[in-house]
C-alpha cells in the first residue's frame, strides 16, 4: 500500500456535472460552497430517470435542514411514505403528495416546476443503452443495505490492514481503489461487520459503522450533510455538517463508508476537509478512480487470484446447481473461466450464474465476447452489476467525453498500443498529445485501460471485456462528426 500522491486535479467540468441546490444554499447549512450560484436550469434534465426524484426530493430535504421526520410532521404525510419516496419505492408519487412536500420545502418557480417534472416524468426502468446513466437509476442515495458480510472469499490481508489502519487512528481518509466489479464494497462492508464486533476499537460494545451509498450524488457539496445524517447527526442546525459532527464527537471515534465515490472525485476535497475538521472521524471511501488529494491512504483492492476464484466460481455455482463440484473433470475449464475474467469477483459471480445451463467447459468456449455472456445477474443486485457490460458502461459514465472517445478508439489496438502510435491516431481525428494524455490518465486510473512496461515503453491494453465494449463503442463514435 502507498499513500496516494498528493496532487489536486482541478476538474472544471465537474460543475456541469452536479446539477445542484445551488440557489438553496442561503438557507442551507450543507451547501455553503455553492450558495452564491443561481438556480440551475439543468435540474430538470438532470433529473429526468426514475431513482432521480428520490435523489432530488432527499437533497431538498438535507439542505433544508431537515429529517424525514420533520418533513413528514409538516406535510402530513407519513414517515414511511417520506421514507418510500426517498427510496424511489413509489412509482408514481402522488400529485397531492409531491405539492405537500414542495411547499414545506418552500421550492418555487424553476425549481418547484424542476421538482413536479422529475416526480411526474413517466417511469422507464430497464437496463442501461451505452451512454444512459446506469447508477442515477438505479438507486437512490444513501442506501443502507450493503453486500452482507460473511462469505468472503480471501481478502483476509487486506482486511486485517484495513483494521489495523482504522485502530491506528492516523489515516483517518482511506480509499479502497479498483474496477468495478472487484469487490471493494464488499470489503467495506465486511470492515464495518469486524468494526461492529463488541470490543472493536476499544468499545465494548463495537461501533456503528453507517453505510452511505453515493452512487447517485452529484453535488459533493452534500457530503458533508450526508455522513451528518447517516451518523445520527442531521437535523435543523445552524452549525455547518462538520462543526456539527466534531461538536457531536468530541473526540470520541465515528467510522463511516463512503461507497461509490468515482463521480465525485472532483469534489474529493470536500471529504479531506470533513476529516480535517472531525478529529474523531474516520471516512472509508470506495471508488473507481483514486481521489488525488493529499492526505488519502490509498488501498488497491486487485482482483483475486485464480485458485481463490475458483473458490467464489465453485460456491456460486453450487448456489444455482447443488450438485456442481469442482472435480478433476472440469477443474481446467473452471481454471480457464477464471482466468479468462481475470479474477473479477463480479464477472466469476456472473459466470458461475451460467452453472444453470451450461457445464464450465461450454462456458469456457463461449467467453470469446465475455460482455455476450456474462449477463443475467441476481435482481437484487444494483442494475449496475447485473451484468458486466452495464458495469464497465458504469464506469465509462465516470470518465469524461474525451477518455470516452478515446477509449473507442483503443479498439482498433488489438493487443494493445504504445503511446505514440495512439497519438498518432488521435492526431488523425484532430485532438493533440495533451488530449490524450489526460484521456488516457482517466481510462487507466478507473482501469478500463491496463497499463504494462516494455522495453522502456509503455504498452496500453484493453482487457478482454473492455474490448468487446470498446469495439461496439467505435463502431458508435466513429459515426459522430
Ligand atoms: N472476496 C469476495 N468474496 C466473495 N464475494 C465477493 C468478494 N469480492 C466481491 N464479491 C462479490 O462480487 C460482487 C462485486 O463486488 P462489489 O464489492 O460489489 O464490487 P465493487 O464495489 O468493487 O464494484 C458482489 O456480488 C460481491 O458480493
Ligand atoms: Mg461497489
Amino acid at each position: 500500500m502507498a499513500p496516494e500522491p498528493a496532487r489536486l486535479r482541478g476538474r472544471s467540468e465537474a460543475t456541469a456535472e452536479t446539477p445542484g441546490l445551488r440557489g438553496h444554499g442561503a438557507r442551507a447549512s450543507g451547501a455553503s460552497a455553492n450558495s452564491t450560484a443561481p438556480p440551475e436550469p439543468a435540474l430538470a434534465n438532470a433529473c429526468a430517470a426514475p431513482g432521480a426524484f428520490a435523489e432530488l426530493l432527499r437533497r431538498h430535504r438535507l439542505v433544508a435542514g431537515l429529517s424525514q421526520r420533520d418533513l413528514a410532521d409538516r406535510s402530513g404525510l407519513s414517515e414511511r411514505a417520506i421514507r418510500d419516496l426517498e427510496r424511489g419505492a413509489t412509482a408514481r408519487p402522488r400529485r397531492h403528495s409531491v405539492g405537500a412536500v414542495a411547499e414545506v420545502l418552500g421550492l418555487r418557480g424553476a425549481e418547484l416546476a424542476a421538482f413536479q417534472a422529475t416526480a411526474f416524468q413517466p417511469a422507464t426502468r430497464h437496463d442501461v443503452a451505452p451512454g444512459g446513466d446506469a447508477d442515477a437509476r438505479a438507486e437512490p442515495i444513501g442506501r443502507t443495505d450493503p453486500a452482507q458480510p460473511g462469505d468472503l472469499t480471501g481478502r483476509e490481508h487486506d482486511l486485517r490492514a484495513l483494521v489495523d489502519l482504522v485502530s491506528g487512528g492516523r489515516h483517518r481518509l482511506i480509499t479502497l481503489v479498483g474496477p468495478a466489479g472487484v469487490g471493494k464494497s464488499r470489503l467495506a462492508a465486511e470492515l464495518a461487520a469486524v468494526l461492529e464486533r463488541p470490543g472493536a476499537l476499544d468499545r465494548p460494545g463495537g461501533l456503528a459503522v453507517p453505510h452511505v451509498d453515493l452512487s447517485a450524488l452529484r453535488d459533493p457539496g452534500l457530503i458533508g450533510e450526508l455522513v451528518a445524517d447517516a451518523l445520527g447527526f442531521g437535523g435543523p442546525s445552524r452549525l455547518a455538517p462538520a462543526e456539527r459532527i466534531a461538536a457531536q464527537l468530541r473526540g470520541r471515534r465515528a467510522v463511516v463508508v463512503l461507497d461509490c465515490f468515482e463521480r465525485l472525485v472532483s469534489g474529493a476535497a470536500e471529504v479531506t476537509a470533513l476529516v480535517r475538521r472531525c478529529p474523531g472521524l474516520t471516512v472509508i471511501v470506495t471508488t473507481r478512480r483514486p481521489l488525488h488529494v493529499a492526505g488519502v491512504r490509498l488501498l488497491r483492492v486487485e482482483p483475486l487470484p485464480v485458485p481463490l476464484a475458483m473458490d467464489l466460481f465453485a460456491r456460486r455455482a453450487a448456489a444455482v446447481r447443488p450438485d456442481f463440484r469442482l472435480t478433476a473433470a472440469n477443474r481446467d475449464a473452471v481454471a480457464a473461466i477464471c482466468e479468462q475474467v481475470d479474477g473479477l469477483p463480479l464477472a466469476v459471480e456472473l459466470a458461475a450464474a451460467r452453472m444453470r445451463l451450461l457445464t464450465p467447459g461450454e462456458l469456457a468456449a463461449r467467453l470469446g465476447r465475455p460482455l455476450s455472456v456474462l449477463t443475467g445477474g441476481a435482481r437484487d443486485l444494483p442494475l449496475r452489476h447485473r451484468s458486466l457490460r452495464t458495469a464497465i458502461e458504469s464506469s465509462l459514465e465516470a470518465v469524461d467525453a474525451p477518455a470516452r472517445t478515446l477509449f473507442a478508439w483503443l479498439a482498433a489496438f488489438a493487443g494493445g498500443g504504445l503511446l505514440a502510435d495512439i497519438e498518432a491516431v488521435a492526431v488523425a481525428f484532430g485532438r493533440d498529445s495533451e488530449w490524450v494524455h489526460g484521456a488516457l490518465t482517466e481510462l487507466v486510473d478507473i482501469s478500463l485501460v491496463r497499463v504494462t512496461g516494455e522495453g522502456g515503453e509503455s504498452r496500453y491494453t484493453l482487457p478482454a471485456a473492455m474490448a468487446e465494449l470498446a469495439a461496439d463503442r467505435r463502431t458508435l463514435t466513429v459515426r459522430e462528426p
